[in-house]
């Protein structure tokens, strides 16, 4: 049905019997006659479908679907939009309690492509800048580099960060992948450890992790590039919830199907390519919605874009090896993005995946 129709037929309701939704028991009433008269046009949420929720929220002072955002602030002109249910992903301390008990910050490093000594002064700059989340993986050939820059920072352990992958070649014998990870690292312990794809004996090499979560040699459990499906083939075949899930996500690529799925299991989502990966930068970063909503907020197109990720629950872990640039990405806390501007960048999603897992 046209969504102008449905727009009307919704306030010809409010209107008429506002003495009946008043009174004690009818606002749920009609809450649950508006939910019907919705879920039978099947417009669930405005992720899914472009239909305004927002605006009715916003008239009517309360949600009426059931798989509502519960943090959005309709109320202040910023717009955060979550499906976590028990976890507190905190823009004001810059850090997520993920569902191990353990706290993340919501802004890392990532260092795909980065080696030798441009990885290990990447580091040391992210760390000068305050970054406190780095983002590596046994493919990227670098977990010895950022060991020792983390050990030169001297800054205390305990505040850093650290997730590491083991890749599919490594699944059948996860124990020296493990090994080799806390050797190159050679940090103490590992915050978090991901399954970089789906492989053969993913499950077998993600038990191995279990084991050593219990060790304490690693703290939090992940996984990389699962999806819908994946996940709900993966999920009841091992002991420990992961506690996040990294996918690609983009203004570009914006898995709007993918995100409230996983968020809705109170597992954190992490954005990998935020910026589109190398080779898609300048495309991103020049898009002309980007660029008038960067003006409005006097930041850069990268700051919007990681600001838009924080406000739908998203962890940022932009790389780089650029101190500037490093600093200019944490700077994403003093500014919030509209409803408006949020919906400005949820319409330029193009289904465009920049790499093939
Ligand atoms: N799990 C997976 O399968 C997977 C796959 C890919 C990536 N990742 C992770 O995700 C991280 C992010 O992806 P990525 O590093 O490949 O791509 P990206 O973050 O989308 O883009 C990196 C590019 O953006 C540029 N850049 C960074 N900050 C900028 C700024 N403020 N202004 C302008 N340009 C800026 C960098 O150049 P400069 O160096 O000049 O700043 C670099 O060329 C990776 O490092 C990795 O940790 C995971």
């Amino acid at each position: 049905m046209n969504k102008k129709i449905i727009f009307v037929i919704l306030l010809l309701i409010l209107f008429i019997p506002i003495p009946f939704h008043l009174k004690d028991g009818g606002s749920i009433k009609f809450k649950a006659l508006l939910y019907e008269i919705t879920k039978v046009h099947k417009i669930n949420s405005y992720s899914q479908n472009g239909f305004d929720e927002g605006l009715i929220v916003k008239i009517l002072g309360f949600k009426i679907f059931d798989n509502v955002k519960e943090n959005r602030d309709m109320n202040s002109d910023n717009f955060i939009s979550s499906n976590y249910k028990n976890i507190s992903f905190d823009l004001d301390k810059k850090q997520v309690t993920l569902n191990s008990g353990y706290v993340m910050p919501l802004n890392g490093l990532g260092t795909y492509s980065l080696t030798e000594d441009t990885c290990y002064q990447a580091v040391l700059s992210a760390l000068k800048a305050g970054v406190r989340l780095i983002d590596t993986a046994y493919m990227y050939g670098n977990e010895e580099e950022i060991g020792r820059a983390i050990k030169d920072s001297n800054i205390p352990r305990e505040e850093i960060f650290v997730i590491t992958k083991i890749y599919p070649t490594q699944y059948d014998d996860p124990k020296s992948a493990i090994e080799m990870a806390l050797k190159k690292l050679d940090i103490g312990y590992i915050d978090m450890m991901l399954l970089h794809h789906p492989g053969s004996n993913d499950v077998l090499a993600y038990k191995e992790m279990e084991k050593y979560v219990s060790s304490g040699q690693i703290h939090s459990l992940g996984l990389s590039n699962w999806y819908v499906k994946e996940l709900k083939e993966f999920l009841p075949q091992v002991n420990i919830v992961p506690a996040l899930v990294q996918n690609e996500i983009h203004p570009f690529y914006q898995e709007n199907d993918v995100i409230p799925y996983i968020q809705n299991l109170d597992i954190v989502v992490q954005g990998w390519y935020p910026f589109g990966g190398r080779g898609y930068t300048s495309e991103l970063l020049n898009n002309e919605t980007i660029l008038k909503i960067a003006q409005n907020h006097h930041v850069s197109s990268a700051q919007v874009i990681l600001r838009w990720n924080l406000q739908k629950g998203v962890v940022v872990i932009p790389g780089s090896s650029n101190p500037e640039h490093i600093k200019e990405n944490t700077e994403i806390y003093d500014f919030e993005l509209s409803y408006e501007e949020m919906q400005q960048i949820n319409a330029l999603d193009k289904g465009e995946k920049h790499d093939w897992y």
